[in-house]
This record gives C-alpha cells, structure tokens and sequence, in this order.
C-alpha cells in the first residue's frame, strides 16, 4: 500500500478545498463557513449520514464498507478552527480576514479528511464503518471535549479513534509517532499573594507581596528540580505578574501571577498541583501574607496506546516505506484530541510538513505535497483496521 493512486488524481480537487479554507480562515467554535462546507462535501460524496453541530460546530461523516461483518467502527478526527493570527505569507491564497489564520495547517487537515472521506465512500473496499469527525475549536476551546460530552463516541459506537497533525521540520512524506504519552497536559493556573501595601521607603511597615512573589516563583522551581522525580517531566512556567501598585515609591498590597503547568503524567499532574498549593500558602504564610492558588486544569496527556500505535506505524510505513516512520520526540506542547483519546483506544501521528516555518508563526504554511501521505494514511487506518474478507 504505497500512496493511493487515487489521491494522485483527487490532488487538485483537494489542494482547491484546503485553499478555500485557508482564504476563510474561522476561529474556535466559530467555523460555520467551514463546517457547512464539509458537511456539503461530504453529502455530495455520498456519505451515508452527515450530521452538523456535533459540539456546538463540529460535523459527523459516517461511511459503511461494503460488508458489515466486523462489527467495527473506526473513528477519523481533523481539525478545523484557525488562529488569531495576521498572516504573513504573501500566498495568493492568503486570508481575506486580517487577524485570523490558519497558522497550524488545520486547513489541511480537514481537506486530507476529506480527500479520504471521497475515496472511503467511492470504494467502499472494507469491512465495518468509518465514522469522520470534524471537530471545531482545538486550539483551546476544546473543540474534542465537546464533541466526546455531546455523546459522539456513544452514539456511533466509535471503537478507535486516529488523528493526526502536520509537523514543521520533518520532511514530507515521512511520519513520526510514539506510543504512550505524545504531546503533555496543559494546565493554567493564577496565585495572588496579598500583604500590605505602603510606602517604598519604609518597607518595614508593610508585607511587601513584591518580596514574597519573588519567593514563591523561585520556590515553584523546586517541583521540577526537586520534587519530581528527575526522570519524568514537568513544566512550571511563571508568565506573567500584575501589582495594584502604580508608581516606582509604593508597595502594592496584591499580587496576581499566572502561567501554565505541563506533565505527562496523571499522578505527576495531581502531585505539582498539591505541592504548588503547598508552597504559596507556607511561603506567603511566613511573611505573614496569604497565598492562593487557582488551578484549572486544560487539555489532558495525548496519550497514544500502545497497540493502535503499532497499526498507525504500519499503515504509514506502508505508504512511505518504514525508514520513513521515525519515533517522534516527547513534546510539551497540547493537543485536544487527547479527549477523543481518553474516550476511546487509538493513535496520534506527525506528518512531515518540510522546512516550513513552525506553526502559529505568521509565515507558516501547510504544504500541499504532503496531501496524498495524509489522506493515504486516513484511509489507510480504515482499510487496515477492517479488511475486506
Ligand atoms: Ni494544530
């Protein structure tokens, strides 16, 4: 199974659909323009049930393989929402809305889901069912959460789930994935350390939270140096850091900081939020302030299992021949299919997007060479998992 010849003659027709997405870049749960077009889309291939407004935007594609004896569904995920970004690539299909983008080649993704979706519902060549979800908002409204919440595992049965991202920085045509945890948990978090406010100069009669923050941000550190164990990973980034103080002579009485928390792991997660609630409360306390912290947690692990992961490998390297697969390095950044993941058994895979800038950068762009690697892929997973006879 290299590339699907298929997808040689439908490159055109999908590089003109992941164009006109790119040119209407939408943002969050806001992607009417582009969910009515997959839904249109995905009606004219024939699809056997399109359903819209799956949670709140997203769209549902189901397709039956010729026979049904499998009792199988496999569930294929994209993307579709843009960034608030304003473009920088001079393409001539560049957005026609100043300040929104689409800056992390979920454009892409969505046309590659499509381009197999066509080819899955023309061919019909497996045994069971391909359930194609649209998802809006992955980049932080949780766009995947939604739609799990809103039933749609439950409701179609879905037995395994795929997605997939683009990937800056691997050469087109090669994929890279691991098993286990991918891509890290992202947490936000929001400490205010009040004291008492007071002149500069005299810092004695005060509780300087100025003072006390400093402590507490140096004091964070130690989760990862010292209360972690070495070997396993933990982000604790201070970022940002508001006083009710205005001028250069007055200590404030409040301090708010905020900033994020990345880990892997579920009991590392629940281990920096405990630890972090403990070492704003006892530092502020020993000054004689008061420490707060607001944990929120976001995005879980995008955590791949370890058999599905062993499918997704040998549908890429059959595509692109297995040199062409490479173990993908553990990355700190988020990823909302990770509730799709939770939901259900299933794997998320890189796809090389060449020497492009990094995505969420203004000059970024999806490459479109890399559409038959994608969509072969997406169909791949579907043909693989429920094979014909
Ligand atoms: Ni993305």
């Amino acid at each position: 199974m290299p590339v699907k010849n298929r997808f040689a003659e439908l490159l055109p027709e999908i590089t003109a659909w992941r164009h006109d997405f790119h040119e209407n870049p939408e943002l969050l749960f806001e992607v009417h323009r582009t969910a009515a077009k997959v839904a249109e889309l995905c009606r004219s291939f024939g699809c056997d049930e399109v359903v819209e407004g799956i949670g709140r935007t997203g769209v549902v594609a189901v397709i039956k393989g010729r026979t049904d004896t499998s009792g199988k569904v496999v569930g294929l995920r994209a993307d579709m929402d843009a960034l608030p970004i304003m473009e920088q690539t001079g393409l001539d299909y560049a957005s026609k809305t100043p300040g929104k983008m689409h800056a992390c080649g979920h454009d892409g993704h969505t046309a590659m889901l499509l381009g197999a979706a066509k080819y899955l519902a023309e061919t019909r060549n497996f045994d069971g069912t391909v359930v194609c979800l649209f998802q809006p908002a992955e980049e932080g409204g949780g766009g995947g959460r939604e739609m799990v919440a809103d039933g749609v595992m439950d409701r179609w049965n879905v037995g395994e789930v795929y997605g997939m991202h683009n990937w800056p920085g691997l050469p087109v045509g090669q994929f890279a994935i691991r098993p286990g945890p991918l891509m890290a948990a992202a947490d936000q978090f929001e400490i205010v350390v009040t004291g008492r406010g007071g002149h500069a100069a005299k810092p004695h009669e005060t509780i300087d939270p100025m003072v006390i923050s400093a402590q507490i941000i140096l004091g964070l550190q130690s989760i990862a140096s010292r209360i972690v164990d070495p070997v396993k990973q933990v982000v604790v980034s201070v970022t940002t850091m508001q006083t009710d103080s205005p001028a250069h002579n007055v200590i404030p009485q409040v301090v708010v900081m905020k900033g994020t928390v990345r880990t892997f792991e579920p009991a590392v997660r629940d281990e920096a939020e405990r630890r972090m609630g403990q070492i704003i409360s006892g530092i502020a306390a020993s000054f004689g302030a008061t420490g707060e912290l607001h944990y929120h947690r976001g995005y879980p692990a995008t955590v791949n299992a370890e058999e599905n992961t062993g499918y997704a490998i040998d549908v890429a390297a059959a595509i692109s021949g297995p040199g062409a697969v490479q173990e993908a390095a553990l990355q700190m950044g988020a990823e909302d299919f990770s509730f799709m993941l939770e939901a259900r058994p299933g794997a998320y895979i890189f796809l090389g997007n060449g020497n492009t800038a990094g995505v969420h950068h203004p000059a970024y762009n999806f490459d479109d060479n890399a559409i038959p690697f994608g969509a072969s892929w997406y169909a791949g997973m579907a043909e693989s998992r429920m094979p014909v006879g």
